[in-house]
């Protein structure tokens, strides 16, 4: 089906805010990133640095829906962190007979997802569970890698339901809630956004025994970065925003690729008249030349580099560029893991 849009335009101040938005929350991103690495043992602060970064993910999909893009972004997203945000989210308000817990396989494989979508199919299942429970009971959540997927499973012990209505559960408007207008859109959103994440979604149930929805979810194969590398590949990163330049070359640096820097077009060229590199990472909106300026300019002399294109705009994304010879082009905001990840697959 085409992918109708609606009908409104984008206005020139509005992209500007998205594009700077785009910028603000790579490097917020970024920067949540590098504080993970250096506080992995320090339990007090890598809460919040998952707050930063849950809320950084969610921020970029609200910037997303601004642009009034349908297609929704989706990144690759690991499960501990939409899980981190449930907990906070939850544990405030849980009833006190209630436990939940949350067991996750280690070496969990990633998913390529839209963090706010599955953040509030989760949410809604377990809001489901807790309110199956009418004094005490346990809720245990789930995931553990199978083949090349991801099984979720989300365990109550609350009150089940019926055989006769458990084949009614996920059609719109049902519900069994008597004092809630509107009710019964819970499971029908849930349904439709793991459809969309081209997973499936089960359940079974007894009554006054408890429920069970069993989710799976395609994995993301591939999904480690390679840690260790023994040769060092010169890498030109141009982009105007001077905060995500040293971010990422600091924690391209720790990965042993040779960073040079430039933050404008002028100066990119400078560098690679200067130098030999093994690849260019480059920011399409930049003072002086812009990035696909800088390209046209770099193809003339060396049509081999592989070149990554980075920008704020989806139509640069939709669009072709053939005697650029584009080798990837990312959406802002990327993560760093994504870019990393490319960068190998283009040079090792
Ligand atoms: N874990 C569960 N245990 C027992 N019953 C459940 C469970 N999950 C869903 N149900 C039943 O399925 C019905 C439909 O759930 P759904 O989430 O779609 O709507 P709802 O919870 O009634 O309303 P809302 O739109 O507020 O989510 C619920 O009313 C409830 O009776
Ligand atoms: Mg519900």
């Amino acid at each position: 089906m085409p992918n109708k849009k609606a009908n409104f335009t984008v206005s020139s101040e509005l992209k500007q805010a998205i594009h700077d938005l785009n910028n603000i929350f790579t490097s917020t991103l970024a920067s949540s990133e590098i504080l993970e690495k250096l506080c992995k043992n320090n339990t007090k602060i890598s809460k919040y640095t998952q707050t930063i970064k849950t809320n950084s993910l969610q921020a970029i999909d609200i910037i997303n829906a601004l642009t009034n893009n349908r297609t929704k972004i989706k990144k690759s997203i690991a499960i501990i962190d939409i899980v981190s945000k449930l907990k906070m989210t939850l544990k405030p308000t849980l009833p006190k007979g209630v436990k939940l817990q949350f067991q996750l396989a280690k070496n969990l494989k990633k998913v390529d997802a839209n963090y706010s979508d599955l953040y509030r199919a989760f949410l809604n299942l377990l809001i489901n569970a807790i309110e199956s429970i009418t004094a005490f009971g346990t809720i245990v959540f789930s995931a553990k890698n199978k083949n090349d997927q991801i099984i979720i499973s989300i365990k109550d012990s609350g009150k089940g339901i019926s055989k006769g209505k458990l084949k009614n559960i996920f059609d719109e408007g049902f519900s069994l809630k008597k004092d809630k207008l509107n009710a019964g859109l819970g499971l029908t959103i849930v349904k439709k956004i793991i459809e969309n994440h081209k997973g499936s979604i089960d359940v079974s149930s007894k009554l006054n025994v408890g429920t069970e929805f069993i989710i799976t979810l395609p994995a993301i194969i591939n999904s480690e970065v390679k840690k260790y590398k023994k040769q060092t590949h010169k890498i030109l990163l141009a982009d105007d925003d001077k905060i995500i330049l040293e971010l990422f070359s600091d924690l391209l640096s720790t990965y042993n690729y040779d960073i040079t820097t430039a933050f404008n077009g002028k100066m990119a060229i400078t560098e690679f008249n200067n130098n030999k590199f093994d690849l260019i990472i480059i920011d399409k909106i930049m003072p002086f030349l812009d990035g696909l300026e800088c390209i046209s300019l770099i193809r003339k002399t060396n049509s081999t580099i592989p070149i990554i294109l980075t920008t704020g705009s989806q139509e640069t994304i939709d669009k072709e560029y053939p005697d650029l010879k584009i080798a990837k082009k990312m959406k802002k905001p990327w993560s760093f893991e994504d870019m990393l990840k490319t960068i190998q697959n283009l040079i090792g």
